[in-house]
């Protein structure tokens, strides 16, 4: 009776230590829903997460779907794999923190509305970035690449092998930045774990091929530090559609419209997007946009990208030379490696970079490319547009380029995130290696770094 008595009580204690651990874990950071995607994610661009551009990974994070990808029409083998890919999911710049923390602390001292999403913010949020974080890998980015590098394995099991890594034929080349390198060692671990061991694989740092657009002088001084080269963003931003997001953000929090500025929204819809990227949290500041906001919030983004990286201006592609020379050269190699003894040297080439190393690349190659050019006044009209930097270059977005030895000799397949793109101009999606240097021929024999980026005076 006594025993049966302690032990209960024992069993009541245990399970009270049990549930307050559990209540104060979960409510002293927050009360939001987690595994609740925001009904505005898919407008994040380059701040949303891989798994909103293939939604089979939310259930299993190494899945491999083939029903994306165009294998070739015969019996071939793989036989060189190279993998452009951006760092993984990270946390905001500095300048993105102060704007954020500068309208979180505007909300808490100026907005009295009761709306629900607001007295949550107040009551439940706390601004927990710090400048310091500037623009750092996050644990969900080192996952983001652990996870990419056990897809590969997956996807060509005969070029991720031990014996490949242990022979020095998989290369690991990274931009310096902090982001970049530790996503490379992530992708590392992720490999060794795939592979089932330990195998040695330093990874070599290149800012030359991995931020080229530093050093393409022409780029710099033209766009990078050229306000007028985004003349056309400044515009979008002062114009109707951005001044629309305004109002009804005020409207909602019940503020003057004087006291919202384009600096307010973005800091509110990075908050939105960030929780959501890197703590999977649909916060409430999510609420503060509706559907029709977050696509102008979008596409102030896309328009950025439009003219700092893409087809805006022509040295925006033009800067990425290097990087296609890089490719192009690597294959070249291959090619002439299987033509002659058969012994390869490069199995897989893994680079590491940013979305500003993939965008002008891909437009270098013509890919996303809207007939009419994304201006200020024709946001309704590219509603259906192309250019979404959202599928393109989420975090850990991946170019992969891949060579196969076929019985009517070499083709070449290019998936984007894992999912097969054909090149434009070619109708092949898994075309000969000999039509796709012919198909950009003229790079080829062009697009010679230095020419392209030496300012003609
Ligand atoms: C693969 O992708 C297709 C197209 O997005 C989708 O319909 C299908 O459900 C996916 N397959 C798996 C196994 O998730
Ligand atoms: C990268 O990883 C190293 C070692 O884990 C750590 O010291 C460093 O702070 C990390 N950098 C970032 C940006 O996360
Ligand atoms: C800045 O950009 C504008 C618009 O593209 C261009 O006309 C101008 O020449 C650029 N200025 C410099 C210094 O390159
Ligand atoms: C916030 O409120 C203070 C007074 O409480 C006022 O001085 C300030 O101008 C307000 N800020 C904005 C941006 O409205």
């Amino acid at each position: 009776m006594a025993k049966q008595a302690v032990t209960t009580i024992f069993f009541v204690l245990f399970h009270c230590i049990i549930s307050y651990w559990a209540f104060m874990s979960s409510c002293s950071i927050h009360s939001f829903p987690k595994n609740s995607i925001p009904a505005i994610a898919k407008y994040f661009g380059s701040k949303g997460r891989y798994e909103e551009v293939n939604t089979y990974l939310i259930g299993d994070l190494l899945a491999t779907n083939y029903s994306l990808v165009t294998l070739p029409p015969s019996k071939c083998n793989e036989i060189h794999l190279t993998a452009i890919i951006r760092h993984g999911t990270r946390y905001p710049s500095t300048k993105n923190i102060q704007k954020m923390r500068e309208f979180y602390d505007f909300l808490m001292r100026n907005a009295t509305s009761n709306l629900n999403g607001l007295s949550e913010i107040k009551s439940q949020w706390k601004m927990w970035y710090t400048d310091e974080m500037d623009g750092r890998l996050v644990d969900k980015g080192r996952a983001d690449h652990r996870h990419l590098a056990q897809r590969l394995i997956k996807w060509f099991p005969s070029l991720l092998t031990e014996d490949n890594v242990r022979h020095g034929r998989v290369k690991l080349i990274t931009s310096s930045k902090h982001r970049c390198m530790n996503s490379t060692i992530a992708f590392r671990e992720g490999l060794m774990e795939g592979l089932g061991r330990e195998v040695e694989l330093e990874p070599a740092v290149n800012d030359a091929l991995m931020r080229y657009f530093d050093q393409c002088e022409r780029f710099v001084k033209e766009v990078e530090n050229n306000k007028s080269a985004l003349e056309e963003v400044k515009r979008f931003k002062e114009g109707p559609e951005m001044k629309s997001v305004m109002e009804k953000m005020a409207d909602r929090l019940k503020l003057p419209y004087a006291s919202i500025t384009v600096d307010s929204v973005e800091a509110a819809f990075f908050l939105c997007a960030y929780e959501f990227a890197i703590h999977n949290l649909n916060t409430p500041w999510c609420q503060l946009f509706d559907e029709a906001d977050a696509q102008v919030m979008e596409y102030a983004a896309d328009l950025k990208q439009y003219w700092k990286r893409t087809y805006g201006h022509d040295i925006n592609s033009k800067s990425s030379c290097i990087l296609f020379h890089d490719l192009f050269h690597r294959l070249d190699q291959v090619v002439d490696q299987i033509n002659s003894d058969g012994a390869l040297s490069e199995a897989v080439t893994v680079q590491v970079g940013h979305a500003e190393t993939l965008l002008p690349l891909l437009s270098l190659l013509d890919l996303f490319k809207d007939d009419i050019p994304l201006s200020s006044t024709n946001f309704a009209t590219q509603k259906k547009r192309i250019l979404r930097s959202g599928n393109i270059v989420p975090y850990a977005a991946n170019l992969l380029v891949v060579l196969y030895k076929c019985p009517e000799g070499i083709r070449m397949g290019v998936r984007l995130n894992e999912k097969s793109l054909t090149l434009p101009g070619l109708t092949d999606p898994v075309p000969m290696y000999e039509d796709v240097k012919k198909r950009y021929g003229a790079l080829l024999e062009g697009c010679d770094q230095e020419t392209v980026c030496k300012i003609n005076n």
